[in-house]
């Protein structure tokens, strides 16, 4: 079992608040006593992803996702339950005291621990190159010459990898790490037919690259002078995922969130030019063009976008193909021409943090500057405007209706002929969300009321539950152990945590985030009509046994067994009787008994 103390665990998970955890990944609003937000693990466009911070759980009605701010970094971040239980740890203040790791477990953690921490070594290196070594004086000026302030390149983590083959390494294999891991992580190539490696940063203004969580996945390298390509970048690796990862985003998010706007830009240097200027909300790719996981990413921050590509061809054609992707994870995206200015950090240098400011407040849309550019290539010929009809129809049945006026204006058509063109292109299947498989246990309505009360109610229902009759839930056996968890008082989250029948996980944490079902007053008359219900069939089943065994005795003249099966029959029946009165008047006590007696394996 866990290596952590249980205890451990849920002081961690008692102390996080999860609101807060998720709020670093997801936008949310409050809710009364819930916040809802876009669920990050399906694309949707309207929220059904719910944090009940009450509870320390989260569940998306839409996917049917759920669990506690564990479970959260674990599907988000892609972290162990270890890991995401140190990760929690460290931020609510409590220390974790390990319990022997297997060697095999021992090795995992170390590895993926290693690669991150040689990373962050190599970043401590490249900064102190930059600031505190001679070697580095040229790449000081380099930054003073771009305008970057002192502060910006600093917190960007920036730093300088010296012109030689392998300072790098040397210093890292001095710290402990081993030549195949700063190969792993990308730090360092092998000689081609020889022994041996090279630094693969040389002579160049080194940029971190990190992850949603701030850790060093990676770096991006300027060539200062000499021969080589500008940027070199590290080649991709377990952690490093180019079609993932965006730069600047870990430091942006909060901006994105405050701005409701995410900037995208091309370059590194653009990412940090905006940052100083004030325009936290930037973020580049690392060299390569935005893919629908970048997208993925994006969506959870934010639903506006501004692309802010450079002016060159290379530039307006990425902006073009970005289009379609920001129009699938429904990101409303603004494209800004910046006059006279090769890219973002240019015309800030030139012309300042208020020129971009004003050129900000009105971007036209991508899909409008699209259409422009279109329109300025000038093909009217009629195959010339169905082509690019063809090429538009999939983008305007998703655009608002608002932009086929504006298609039909300028490609100078009629509107209704372009409507009527939509209506009949083949309509593409609507990109649901994959629901999840529907596996294990289902419940029953009357189990969900159960739970419910038991998660909301639980002083008002708990004891009732203990008090009912053993049996009484032996056809629901998966969610038996839940529930006698949940009567023993533990958090519901704790419960959660260890249940494995997706099924009852799913259900367990919908319940959590289900509106009100009963309230105070009514809580225990709920509970009580559950656990009638729950033992009703069986309850019917044995009246109608023996029934029919009066009635065979009957045939068979057997006068003996006729009396005592239909003695048993009356006596049930009045059990009956008193029962339904007893659940009228509430009377908890008597109907638990009257219950109890009727599922009792003597009367079967
Ligand atoms: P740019 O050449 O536009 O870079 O490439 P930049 O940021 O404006 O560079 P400066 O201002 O001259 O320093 C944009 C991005 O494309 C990738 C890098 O991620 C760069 O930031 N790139 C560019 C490469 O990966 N390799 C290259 O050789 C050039
Ligand atoms: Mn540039």
């Amino acid at each position: 079992m866990a290596r952590i103390p249980r205890e451990t665990i849920d002081e961690i998970r008692e102390r996080v608040d999860i609101v807060s955890v998720v709020q670093k990944h997801v936008s949310l609003n409050r809710r009364g006593k819930s916040y809802k937000g876009l669920c990050p693990f399906h694309q949707e466009k309207s929220p059904s992803f719910h944090v009940i911070p009450d509870k320390g759980i989260f569940h998306c009605f839409g996917c049917q996702t759920g669990g506690d701010a564990f479970k959260f970094l674990m599907l988000l971040e892609g972290l162990s339950f270890i890991e995401a239980v140190k990760e929690l740890a460290g931020s609510v203040g409590i220390t974790i005291e390990e319990k022997e790791l297997t060697p095999e477990q021992m090795r995992n953690l170390k590895q993926r621990a290693t690669s991150y921490d040689v990373l962050a070594a190599a970043s401590e290196f490249f900064r102190s190159m930059l600031w505190t070594r001679p070697e580095g004086a040229k790449a000081r000026s380099y930054i003073h010459e771009r305008s970057l302030d002192e502060s910006t390149a600093q917190d960007a983590g920036l730093g300088f990898a010296p012109d030689a083959w392998s300072q790098l390494s040397d210093h890292l294999h001095g710290l402990g790490y081993a030549e195949q891991l700063v190969g792993d992580v990308g730090l360092s190539k092998s000689r081609e037919g020889r022994s041996g490696s090279y630094d693969t940063f040389r002579n160049r203004l080194v940029f971190p690259i990190r992850d949603e969580r701030g850790r060093v996945i990676g770096f991006g390298g300027r060539l200062l002078d000499g021969e080589g390509p500008k940027y070199l970048n590290s080649p991709e690796t377990s952690l490093y995922d180019k079609s993932r990862v965006l730069y600047g985003l870990y430091e942006a998010r909060s901006a994105i969130q405050q701005k409701k706007r995410i900037i995208v830009v091309e370059g590194y240097m653009d990412v940090l030019a905006m940052r100083q200027a004030g325009f936290g909300e930037s973020v580049a790719t690392c060299g390569t063009a935005l893919t629908p996981q970048h997208m993925t990413k994006l969506r959870r921050l934010a639903d506006r976008a501004i692309v802010l590509f450079d002016s060159d061809a290379a530039g307006m054609r990425a902006a073009e193909k970005s289009l379609p992707m920001f129009v699938e994870a429904d990101i409303q995206p603004w494209r800004l021409d910046l006059p006279d200015a090769k890219d973002p950090d240019e015309f800030l240098v030139a012309h300042g943090p208020e020129a971009m400011e004003k050129a900000l407040e009105s971007p036209p849309p991508l899909y409008e500057w699209l259409l422009d550019r279109r329109v300025a290539d000038g093909n009217y010929s009629s195959a010339g405007i169905a082509q690019l009809l063809d090429e538009l129809t999939p983008l305007l049945l998703k655009l608002p209706p608002s932009m086929r006026a504006l298609t039909a204006q300028k490609l100078r058509i009629r509107e209704d002929i372009l409507v009527d063109r939509l209506r009949k292109a083949p309509t593409q299947p609507e990109q649901r969300p994959q629901a999840p498989a529907r596996v294990g246990w289902r419940p029953t309505q009357e189990i969900v009321h159960v739970l419910w009360l038991l998660v909301h109610r639980y002083d008002h229902v708990a004891d009732l539950v203990q008090r009912a009759p053993p049996t009484l839930l032996d056809e629901h056996s998966p969610v038996i152990p839940v529930i006698a968890r949940l009567v023993s008082g533990e958090p519901v989250a704790a419960v959660l945590q260890d249940t494995e029948d997706p099924g009852v996980q799913r259900t367990l944490s919908a319940i959590v985030g289900r509106a009100e079902l009963y309230d105070v007053a009514h809580a225990a008359a709920g509970m009580l009509t559950m656990v009638d219900r729950l033992s009703r069939r069986r309850r019917q089943a044995a009246i109608e046994a023996l029934t029919r065994a009066s009635q065979k005795a009957a045939e068979a003249q057997d006068m003996e067994a006729f009396r005592t099966a239909s003695t048993e029959r009356i006596r049930q029946k009045e059990r009956e009787t008193l029962l339904e009165a007893a659940l009228a008047r509430g009377d908890a006590e008597v109907t638990m008994q009257l219950i109890a007696e009727a599922l009792s394996p003597s009367t079967d």
